[in-house]
């Protein structure tokens, strides 16, 4: 249980280093944690979309940018790996405001 605990916590940290320095590399610039800028901010993404929708639309801006509803796309298709995708999710989500769903 101890070692559960401990592994999961190691994890998560994980994931929060990855997820901010995919950020950084990455989207830093479109987007920013909390304020609108070129494109939605994480916190507006994380409280609107799940984490399936987050991988769909990183993974194929262009097919997904249209199911939700934008009129013309503006986001580049990024070549992530798989890893850098669930940490970028990952920490997208960590930004959803405390007490929404
Ligand atoms: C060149 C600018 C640009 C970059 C770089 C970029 N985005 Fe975007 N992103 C946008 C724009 C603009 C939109 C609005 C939809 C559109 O135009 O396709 C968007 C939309 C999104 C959405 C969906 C918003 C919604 O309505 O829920 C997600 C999720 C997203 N971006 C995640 C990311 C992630 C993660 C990265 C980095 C790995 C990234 N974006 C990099 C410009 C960018």
């Amino acid at each position: 249980m101890r070692y559960t605990l401990i592994f999961l916590i190691f994890t998560i940290t994980l994931f929060a280093t990855n997820g901010e320095m995919v950020f950084k590399s990455y989207c830093w610039g479109c987007h920013h944690q909390s304020a609108t800028a070129f494109g939605p901010s994480f916190e507006e993404i994380a409280t609107k979309r799940s984490r399936e929708e987050i991988r769909a639309m990183v993974s194929d801006p262009e097919g997904v940018s249209k199911v939700f509803g934008y009129k013309r796309n503006a986001m580049p298709k990024l070549n992530i790996s798989d890893e850098n995708l669930t940490a970028i999710t990952e920490y997208i989500l960590s930004f959803k405001p405390k007490g929404k769903k």
